[in-house]
């Protein structure tokens, strides 16, 4: 699966999102190195505080499916015209798994507008916490 495959996948991820407060749409794609391509959408909460990012479900999709480690590339498209990035808090989640395999992903952000941001997560989220810390 290559950078316009896994952004495709969460284009369509997108289809899925349950968005009825903010409009905005994420789909996320997350691609193993056993080949295997987890993806999910965001998902809203009439307490808004309470909604989950598309990369944070996709990556409780993986964890629940049996992934630790192999995290290889990650895809994220938000249905805006620019580029979408990972928040912060799917930032650290993505790094948990990055961090299990001792990978560091190619994430690439895209969006409606068709400009693509791609970079290593360890770029987006340097000297990430991480278990090796509560040692
Ligand atoms: N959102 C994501 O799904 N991923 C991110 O990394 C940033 C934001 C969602 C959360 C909320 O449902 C909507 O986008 C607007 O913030």
């Amino acid at each position: 699966m290559n950078r316009d495959g896994l952004i495709a996948i969460a284009h369509r991820a997108m289809d899925n999102a349950y968005a009825p407060y903010s409009g905005f749409r994420v789909g996320a794609a997350l691609r193993f190195a056993d080949g295997t391509v987890v993806s999910a959408s965001n998902v809203e909460n009439a307490s808004y505080g309470l909604s989950l990012c598309a990369e944070s479900v996709a990556l409780a999709k993986a964890m629940d499916d049996g992934h630790r480690g192999g995290l290889e590339a990650v895809a994220v498209h938000g249905s805006g015209d620019a580029p979408s990035p990972p928040c912060g808090r799917c930032r650290q989640m993505l790094a948990e798994m990055a961090q299990l395999g001792g990978t560091d992903p190619l994430v690439w952000c895209a969006g409606e507008g068709g400009d693509v941001i791609e970079a290593r997560l360890s770029e987006l989220l340097p000297h990430a916490f991480g278990r090796a810390n509560l040692e």
